[in-house]
């Protein structure tokens, strides 16, 4: 049984991910940075190095929710990044932020979900993922999709939440993840599930070595995890 965030509903765990993305996508980028820290943007920033030697023109980034990832990838000077999410709420927002930031000529973001991507294979340079393949109904489907649609030699830089298992970080992050940032989370944006259904998606995700089996199965090679902040996120690494 997989995890999602409306238990009492029948529906399936797209609909409801996307629902509950549409739910807080107002809130979403102050209570990403305010739960974290701040810490996220370093992740993204991070993540985003491992294709500097690469220099990709074309990137896809896949959940791109409000666009932060695709914005942090404008480092590697492409020359289009498409983003894809399946909340038309997030991508409201997100298409608001580029357009202020004026940078709606090179971030195009599009509705899409990343289990049935609409591009040809061997398309993208590259492609990246944060904080959305844990929130994948069939994560094997949505790996194998985006190794489809990536062009020989090109990587995927995933960037998700892990968990620390050496004490006392584990010990912290937990009391944080599951007593705190869930009180935090619905107070501020007002969805009753929402941040219950983070720190419940992360314990059932498939972190470390287990990602990486699930990553070589999807057809990628010359796979690496890169631990983060005492491993509450992961960096994940894969060449088509
Ligand atoms: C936690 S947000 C991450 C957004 C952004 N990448 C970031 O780092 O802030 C997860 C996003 O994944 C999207 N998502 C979940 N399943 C998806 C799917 N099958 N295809 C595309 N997007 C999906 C959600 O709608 C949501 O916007």
């Amino acid at each position: 049984m997989s995890v999602v965030p409306y238990k009492e509903k029948n529906t399936g765990k797209k609909q409801q991910v996307a629902e509950m993305f549409n739910n807080i996508s107002k809130k979403y980028d102050f209570l990403n940075h305010f739960l974290s820290l701040g810490i996220d943007i370093l992740w993204r920033k991070k993540a985003i190095k491992y294709l500097k030697k690469d220099q990709p023109k074309y990137i896809l980034d896949i959940a791109t929710g409000t666009g932060d990832f695709a914005i942090e990838a404008l480092a590697l000077k492409p020359e289009k990044v498409v983003g894809v999410d399946i909340s038309e709420g997030m991508l409201t927002v997100g298409k608001e932020k580029m357009k202020r930031r004026g940078l709606d000529n090179i971030i195009d973001l599009q509705l899409g979900d990343s289990e049935k991507l609409l591009f040809e294979d061997n398309t993208f340079d590259a492609i990246i993922v944060s904080f959305g393949v844990r929130n994948f109904e069939d994560l094997e489907k949505g790996l194998k999709d985006m190794n489809r649609v990536l062009k020989k030699g090109g990587k995927a830089v995933i960037l998700e939440f892990s968990k620390p298992t050496k004490f006392p970080f584990k010990q912290l992050y937990n009391f944080y993840f599951k007593a705190i940032l869930p009180k935090i989370g619905r107070l501020i944006s007002k969805d009753s599930s929402a941040y219950t259904y983070l720190p419940e998606s992360v314990d059932a995700f498939p972190d470390g070595d287990k990602f990486l089996r699930v990553l070589e199965n999807a057809g990628f090679k010359d796979n690496k995890c890169k631990p983060l902040t005492f491993g509450i996120s992961s960096i994940y690494i894969g060449q088509k």
